[in-house]
């Protein structure tokens, strides 16, 4: 079958939230997949910041295997190894005791997190312009686009919106009837947007100072994307809340809801629950990920094939800034043609995004070679040159 027979039976079948696709994927092997015509392309967005380990990981599909013919699903009336090693290793990673919550995807993780601002006691929640933290009606409520938000008012109320980046802004938006401030250390479908240095150090100042948590969404720069396990690290602040998911189950869905310190006992026995959250499987994948990780040294090497991509890219006489850290990168053009440069980037073999309609968003897998990123600057500069002509 054809990626146009495929298509029409897409079309015909599942809901109509996406618009059409843009082609239909069929396999996938390190950082490359193919079509249903057979066309390969480089995967330079990974599932949106999904598959850290890129596809069909040797790792992943061992522990998947193994876990499955072991112990496959159990309900949350009971615990699993691979959930308890999983909580400690996290724990581990952020340096800090705490509790952790675990779901099935990005917006649940963020889900949880709200849930236990609401027991603080208080209920207004601070949230940057240009945010995304999911699209259940929590999430969405302190996710910013307004097209997302406006069919499904009301929505869960008192949020406060804040510029991102503006420390200013947030001191006078921040007083003693605050829950949380929820932050991306990077904005990633605002287009990939780096906060100055300093602005999470004064976010933890300043909610520290009037009891507020701060909460911080690393669900796509989270677990070694930026070149470090989580990018909020390099500030020295510690959170109280950190939710995480896409990379950590490198493809197969879990997130999780982080709580340090005070914060672990906010959720108490009856005040959330899942059926599938801290799945055997799903958290045998992810402490495959995060072992693969450690053992290929792929924080350093994000970082590095990050700052190939940036470097070879922002030069180029369309782009007028290479944004981001590690290999979550955000190129930013001189017009807004980042669409029409997406699609002529997919003809030409390579699967990148365009957030905004002047920016391109790269999220590869963490195991891209060098030789690869070579390539996909020499491909995405001759796109480049190609849509300007
Ligand atoms: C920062 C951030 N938070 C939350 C989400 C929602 O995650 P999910 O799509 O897994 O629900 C995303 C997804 O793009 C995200 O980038």
């Amino acid at each position: 079958m054809t990626v146009t027979e495929w298509t029409e039976r897409y079309q015909g079948a599942v809901m109509n939230t996406f618009g059409p696709p843009q082609t239909i994927l069929v396999r996938g092997e390190g950082s490359h997949v193919w079509d249903a015509d057979g066309k390969e392309y480089l995967d330079l967005l990974g599932g949106i910041a999904v598959n850290a380990l890129g596809h069909a990981h040797p790792a992943i599909v061992e522990a998947v295997t193994t876990q499955l013919t072991t112990l496959g699903h159990i309900s949350n009336f009971f615990a699993s190894e691979p959930q308890i090693a999983l909580a400690e290793k996290l724990l581990a990673l952020l340096g800090h005791d705490g509790r952790v919550f675990f779901t099935n995807s990005g917006t649940e993780a963020n889900e949880a997190a709200f849930k236990a601002t609401r027991r603080t006691g208080r209920t207004k929640v601070v949230v940057a312009d240009g945010s995304f933290h999911g699209r259940t009606m929590g999430a969405l409520a302190l996710t910013s686009k307004e097209a997302y938000r406006a069919p499904f008012e009301p929505l869960p109320g008192d949020v406060v919106w804040v510029p991102y980046g503006d420390a200013a802004a947030l001191e006078a938006a921040v007083d003693d009837t605050v829950a949380a401030v929820l932050l991306e250390p990077i904005q990633g479908e605002a287009g990939v947007i780096v906060p100055p240095d300093g602005y999470l150090a004064a976010a933890r100042v300043i909610t520290s100072k009037h009891g507020a948590l701060l909460w911080l969404d690393e669900i796509q720069t989270g677990i070694g994307r930026t070149g470090t396990w989580f990018a909020f690290e390099e500030s020295g602040v510690v959170p109280d809340l950190v939710t995480v998911a896409k990379g950590l189950g490198g493809g197969i869905p879990i997130g999780a809801c982080i709580a340090l310190g005070d914060a672990a006992t906010l959720l108490q026995p009856g005040n959330h629950g899942t059926t599938f959250g801290g799945n055997p499987v799903a958290t045998a994948a992810a402490l495959a990920v995060i072992s693969t990780i450690e053992s290929d040294k792929l924080l350093d090497h994000a970082a590095t094939i990050g700052d190939q991509l940036r470097r070879g890219l922002g030069d180029h006489a369309l782009v007028t800034d290479a944004t981001g850290r590690g290999l979550l990168v955000g190129i930013v053009l001189a017009q807004p043609i980042a669409a029409e440069v997406a699609k002529a980037a997919l003809a030409a073999g390579l699967i990148i995004n365009a957030p905004t309609t002047d920016r391109l968003r790269l999220a590869p897998p963490l195991i891209l070679t060098e030789n690869e990123a070579a390539y996909a600057v020499t491909t995405l500069r001759d796109v480049l040159d190609e849509v300007t002509t």
